[in-house]
């Protein structure tokens, strides 16, 4: 069992490069299914998650294969399977990403249903009643879904709630779809509006990625192409959460401090100094953080994705903070953890209230998702006392060598493989 050891609490100091987005790199490899062209992405982390999709793309008789250390190739010359098992699902629920792209392509899928997962039942209705909008002929038994459609047909489709798995899974398909669709309520999140930027790259049409309506007019083809995703906010965020809760001066390189806002806006009202410039973000904090309030949001509100890692700086700050989860409704499992490192927090329905506290103190915990996961390692930087976090695989799944990252920064933290 792989676990991550904090020896103390430290204050963090130096420069952290931040990686590709993976939540941008998953649809992105996705979409490469569209073409029979060679598509080349480049800057892609080795994260868990994203050799779960390569795999997916893989088993459809696809190509994917890494050149060096950090590019890859798709190429989707002939697609000659058309299921997704519940094996490679289950491993990642993203993985359902494929289905917009392959009903576009064969016309015809047969993908097993997600099911639920740690942080909620996670449906996948929104994506269903999108594609049976365009015209997909749906059948669900057996645990799995099959679609069948000789050709989209582009229509108007409104999403109940701006899902961002439904509007690329959407997107995707109607790149190839007759005629136009117009996705309404559509999310706004801008890993969205870089699977548009790589769909016009390859010869689609698809305007008004980052509003809540999204125009695709559909095409005979798409070609290939090469890409670079965006910068990870989320992994920029943490690191930023973690500069400020450690007391630190941190400063993020290969950022786009924009897509940071929500996270900047909140860090600020605790006290933290952000500066900014093009493509870095300096965080500086010398005393104990305010005590905030946060509500998670679709973008551009505050980021569900980051309300674990922030809940962490509230058990350290000077008062009581409450966090309210709005997006997924079983988002709270990193509190028992928190609490086993001191923390007092009570849970009241989706809310929970933080009473910050000086120190945390060093426990054995355990990551229960991949945010929870990262959450916990900034919690044992400051906490009093050695931290173990099991479970590391999740925190694996979207953080490229979190501890490297962090020993750069002076983090007592290192691996230990048992
Ligand atoms: C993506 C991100 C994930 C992030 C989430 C919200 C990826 C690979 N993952 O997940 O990290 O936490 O956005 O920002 O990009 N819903 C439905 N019906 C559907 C689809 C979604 O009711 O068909 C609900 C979900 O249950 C959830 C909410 O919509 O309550 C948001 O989910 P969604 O935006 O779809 O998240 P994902 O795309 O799965």
């Amino acid at each position: 069992m792989t676990k991550l050891m904090i020896e103390d609490r430290c204050i963090l100091n130096g420069t952290v490069e931040i990686s590709c987005a993976k939540n941008a790199i998953l649809p992105i490899i996705a979409a490469a299914l569209l073409t029979e062209e060679k598509c080349t992405l480049k800057d892609v982390p080795a994260l868990d998650d994203v050799e779960v999709m390569e795999a997916v793309v893989r088993s459809t008789g696809a190509h994917a294969v890494r050149e060096g250390q950090n590019q890859l190739i798709i190429q989707a010359e002939s697609i000659t399977d058309y299921e997704a098992t519940y094996e490679l699902i289950r491993k990642m629920r993203a993985s359902f990403l494929i289905m917009g792209p392959m009903l576009a392509r064969v016309g015809k899928v047969r993908i097993s249903l997600p099911g639920g997962c740690a942080i909620g039942t996670r449906p996948i209705d929104l994506h269903l009643k999108g594609f049976s909008t365009m015209g997909a002929n749906i059948t669900l038994g057996h645990g799995y879904i099959e679609a069948y459609a000789e050709r989209l047909k582009g229509d108007s489709v409104y999403l109940d709630f701006p899902s961002v798995g439904a509007t690329e899974n959407i997107m995707m398909a109607a790149c190839l779809a007759e005629g136009l669709t117009v996705i309404e309520n559509a999310a706004e999140e801008p890993e969205i509006v870089d699977l548009a930027s790589f769909l016009n790259k390859m010869g689609g049409n698809v305007k008004g990625a980052g509003t809540d309506t999204i125009r695709i007019e559909g095409v005979k083809a798409l070609k290939g192409t090469t890409h670079t995703a965006i910068p990870d906010r989320i992994e920029a965020g943490t690191f930023m959460i973690a500069a400020a809760a450690t007391g630190g001066d941190v400063t993020l390189q290969s950022v786009v401090p924009e897509h940071l806002k929500p996270v900047t806006a909140k860090l600020k009202e605790m006290g933290a100094e952000i500066t900014e410039s093009e493509k870095s973000i300096r965080v500086r904090a010398n005393e104990r953080l305010n005590p905030i309030d946060i509500k998670t949001m679709p973008y551009p509100g505050f980021p569900t994705d980051m309300q674990s890692q922030m809940m962490t700086a509230m058990c350290v700050a000077k008062g009581t903070s409450i966090a309210t989860e709005t997006v997924f409704e079983n988002r709270f499992m990193h509190i028992n953890e928190l609490k086993l490192m001191g923390a007092k927090i009570k849970v009241d329905g989706r809310s929970a209230i933080i009473e910050g506290c000086e120190k945390l103190s060093g426990a054995r915990v355990k990551a229960t998702d991949l945010r929870a996961g990262a959450a916990l390692a900034i919690a044992g930087l400051c906490a009093e006392g050695a931290t173990e976090i099991s479970d590391v695989y999740h925190i694996d799944r979207g953080y490229i060598t979190i501890e490297k990252k962090l020993q750069k920064l002076g983090a007592p933290i290192k691996r230990i493989e048992e």
